[in-house]
């Protein structure tokens, strides 16, 4: 297994990774595809922050942390959104998931990056320590989510500052139509 930052040639890869670990008989292309089409011509893409993992030298694996902004009464702060992440079914359960995730979320904390969220099953993300989001006062564009709508607050590289403000978190245009 090979992890690694996503890289222009992966493009073709990541669609096959993500079309098939999202197939769906009721579309031809599930909506995550064009999801990430749309993120990566976007400013909030972040290079380094676009992991794949490779098995037996092909890209199987798939985990995109993006740009996204929680706004609250006071500021407006930077944070990033988990998503998709996709295992090719071929390869999934070898723990290859799991690998691709924490990946990018250690880039993320070197980075300096403090805050997560991802809209997902829990019994998968809470093994990378994301509880529920709105016990920190996190509120997401779409209402009643529940558990599904977690938070992670990174180990901070040059020391904590406390817990983030809570605030709404401010998705960018692609998200919003999936
Ligand atoms: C979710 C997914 C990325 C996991 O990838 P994977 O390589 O199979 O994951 P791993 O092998 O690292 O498995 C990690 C654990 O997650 C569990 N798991 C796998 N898929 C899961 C799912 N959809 N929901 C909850 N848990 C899941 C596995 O059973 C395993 O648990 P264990 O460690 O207790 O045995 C993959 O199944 C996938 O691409 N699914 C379709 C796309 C999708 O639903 N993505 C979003 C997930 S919310």
């Amino acid at each position: 297994m090979r992890l690694r930052p996503e890289e222009p040639a992966d493009a073709g890869a990541v669609r096959r990774v993500l079309a098939s670990a999202f197939a769906r008989p009721d579309v031809t292309t599930p909506p995550e595809v064009g999801l990430v089409d749309e993120l990566r011509g976007s400013a909030e893409w972040l290079p380094a922050l676009a992991m794949v993992a490779e098995y037996g030298g092909e890209v199987v694996g798939y985990a995109l942390l993006t740009r996204v902004r929680v706004r609250s009464d006071r500021d407006e702060v930077a944070a990033l959104a988990l998503g998709p992440v996709a295992v090719a079914p071929h390869r999934q359960r070898i723990g290859l998931g799991s690998a691709v995730v924490q990946a990018a979320l250690d880039a993320a904390a070197e980075l300096g990056e403090r805050l997560v969220v991802v809209l997902g099953d829990p019994a998968f993300y809470r093994r990378f320590g994301f509880g529920r989001a709105d016990r920190l006062g996190l509120t997401s564009p779409w209402s009643g989510l529940g558990e599904p709508w977690q938070a992670r607050v990174l180990p901070s590289v040059g020391g904590g500052t406390g817990p983030p403000a809570p605030g709404e978190v401010i998705f960018p245009p692609p998200w919003l139509k999936v």
